[in-house]
């Protein structure tokens, strides 16, 4: 188990005086000193992949940027829509001096005039430190010109999707837009946008310190790196935890989260937030972008929540699709018609109306929903459906003949 450099040592907060003394702001600083295609450079061999969800190579997004003439924003995204979520709140409110200049490097390589630091509202922690980071760097000599404000939204899931992020700092509802263009062509008032997620940005300084290769060490080929676990469910020591990743599911769980409790049997995981979809207990699934895919879930935001024995699949899978419904914006009748279908179908399997039918509607809707809407928030709730009933045949049986299953009458 890796806990390399975006907690450090102490879990506390981390002022900025105990930021420097363990190399804070060296990396800005030879930043500076270099130019901003060398930034992305260092950036792209690093193979840094983005941590909001997609794991988007960030080298290469920034290319896609740059190649679109300035002048150019840079939108920091805090907003953790995921409802268990706790990693970039916990950047933001324990390292935010890490955050900050992680988000001065990649505005220093955009040759970016704006800068935003974009987050719920509910967050005012998070907000009052970031704020306090940003005032005692203000006017240093570390700035260029270069604005930075504050954009606090009402929390919703779908504010963190990167339009509605260059929505709301143009003062818009936080509403997904339809694309093309996307953010890094026409962003922000018409500017090449980049928006980056909080941890991603976390990762940069350490980047461009230690250099690319010393962080392509820790972890695989093609997911190098460190990841922040938002670690959840059934285990003893819930928590955010620094991981390697291709670290072991079963390490993670064990080393990290304490094990379950004991007694209790191990019966799966929710991947990615409640965007991932599930995956049966199998320890040796890598936790990286590809080994999660292969096993049938997805990476996202890092976020894992446990199942053991005492907890109904079925039930998490309705408190999934209940969100989704609720969660959607409402722009595009599709979603919001069929996000609401799943959560009515789900509930009915689980108290066993409705009969075989169900599940076949369930499993024929799952395939069909796919990228129908303005975001990808339909791609949740189909991925929550299309592998619960992939991994829990028989708690679905059981629910659909007796309306509950083991762990129902087990908790
Ligand atoms: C419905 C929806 C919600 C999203 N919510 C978040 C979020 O809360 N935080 C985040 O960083 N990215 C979120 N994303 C991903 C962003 O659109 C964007 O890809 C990301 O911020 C880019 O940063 P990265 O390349 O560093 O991962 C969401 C995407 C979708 C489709
Ligand atoms: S797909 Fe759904 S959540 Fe996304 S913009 Fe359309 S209605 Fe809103």
């Amino acid at each position: 188990m890796a806990s390399v450099w975006l907690m450090g040592q102490v879990r506390a907060f981390e002022d900025q005086e105990a930021y420097r003394a363990r190399g804070g702001f060296q990396a800005l600083q030879y930043a500076l000193s270099v130019s901003p295609e060398t930034v992305v450079k260092l950036v792209q061999s690093s193979g840094l992949r983005g941590r909001g969800g997609a794991g988007f190579p960030t080298g290469r997004k920034w290319q896609g940027v740059r190649a679109n003439p300035g002048p150019r924003t840079v939108i920091v995204n805090g907003e953790e829509g995921e409802p268990g979520s706790q990693k970039d709140t916990w950047l933001m409110r324990n390292r935010p001096h890490l955050v900050l200049e992680g988000a001065l490097i990649a505005a220093w390589a955009m040759e970016a005039d704006n800068l935003y630091f974009y987050l719920s509202v509910e967050d005012w922690v998070a907000r009052q430190r970031l704020e306090a980071a940003v005032r005692t760097w203000q006017g240093s000599p570390e700035f260029w010109p270069l604005a930075v404000e504050l954009v606090a939204v009402p929390h919703t899931y779908v504010a963190g999707e990167e339009t509605a992020a260059v929505a709301a700092v143009e003062g818009e509802l936080a509403r997904p837009r339809f694309k093309p263009p996307r953010p890094f062509e026409a962003g922000v008032r018409g500017q090449p946008t980049l928006v980056q997620n909080v941890e991603t940005l976390a990762h940069l300084p350490y980047i461009l310190r230690e250099g690319p290769e010393a962080f392509r060490q820790v972890g695989t080929a093609s997911s190098p790196g460190t990841l922040l676990v938002t670690l959840r469910g059934a285990v003893q020591r819930p928590g955010v935890y620094e991981v390697a990743m291709g670290t072991p599911l079963g390490v993670v769980i064990e080393k990290a989260g304490g094990g379950l409790h004991p007694g209790r049997q191990w019966r799966g995981v929710l991947t990615g937030g409640y965007f991932g979809g599930f995956v049966g207990p199998d320890p040796d699934i890598r936790l990286d972008f590809e080994g999660m895919q292969a096993a049938g879930g997805s990476l996202g935001n890092g976020e894992l929540t446990v199942l053991d024995d005492r907890t109904c699949p079925l039930e998490l899978a309705g408190a999934v699709t209940r969100f989704f419904a609720v969660e959607s914006c409402g722009q595009c009748g599709v979603c919001q018609r069929l996000t609401k279908t799943l959560a009515e179908l789900v509930a009915d399997l689980a108290v066993g109306r409705g009969g075989e039918e169900v599940v076949q509607r369930l499993a024929r809707y799952g395939e069909g929903m796919r990228l129908r809407g303005a975001c990808a928030l339909p791609d949740g709730a189909v991925a929550a459906v299309r592998t619960l009933l992939k991994v829990f045949p028989d708690a679905v049986a059981s629910h659909l003949v007796q309306g509950r299953c083991e762990a129902c009458v087990e908790s």
